[in-house]
């Protein structure tokens, strides 16, 4: 258990940074990690991992580009009741970055904050229609739990588990 925010962000930071020069090397651009989040521990954190080409922010004239300095970005929620269990959700890969590994390595990335955590599982929904995420999660190492009918629509949802407790 993290109790204080700082040691929290560390142990993330540190896990993150070992993905920067990876990350860079895909895009051809220097990158930074930021976290965001309220961060204490207890039982109920939220944190977003995000990085960032830091040279687009130096734009403060142009504020309605943000995302477009974004190269990746995803977040951590505690399961309400149990904080061994993590949800992960709104992965995102800036579009013009896309189908060149990121989403790959940003998946590992999120594998191995669960691991440093000393998290027992990850936890995350996946739509039918998102091959491209669906494609990450069934080869490394996901198992798909359930499969859930959108009520009222014509999709389904896939609920899939990251089990740590081997690793
Ligand atoms: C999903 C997302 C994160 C993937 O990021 P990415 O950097 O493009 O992912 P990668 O390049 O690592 O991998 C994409 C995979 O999809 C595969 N792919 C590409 N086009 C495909 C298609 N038409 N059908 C099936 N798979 C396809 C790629 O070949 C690759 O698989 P591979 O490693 O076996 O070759 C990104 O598309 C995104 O941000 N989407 C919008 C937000 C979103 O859907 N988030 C997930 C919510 S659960």
């Amino acid at each position: 258990m993290y109790e204080d925010k700082k040691e929290l962000d560390n142990k993330v930071l540190g896990v993150v940074n070992t993905y920067i020069r990876r990350v860079e090397s895909l895009v051809g651009d220097r990158i930074v990690a930021k976290i965001y989040g309220n961060g204490s521990v207890s039982l109920d954190h939220v944190y977003t991992v995000t990085l960032v080409i830091p040279d687009a922010i130096a734009s403060p004239r142009y504020p309605d580009m943000f995302m477009d300095q974004i190269v990746a970005s995803f977040t951590f929620k505690t399961f309400p009741g149990n904080a061994s269990i993590q949800i992960v959700s709104n992965a995102f890969i800036q579009y013009k970055y896309r189908n060149r590994g990121i989403g790959t390595l940003m998946n590992q990335c999120r594998i191995d904050i669960g691991k440093a955590l000393e998290l027992s599982a990850l936890m995350c929904t996946v739509a039918s229609y998102n091959v491209f995420q669906l494609r990450i999660m069934e080869k490394n190492g996901w198992t798909r739990s359930y499969t859930l009918k959108k009520k009222g629509q014509n999709s389904e949802v896939h609920i899939y588990i990251y089990d740590l407790t081997g690793d």
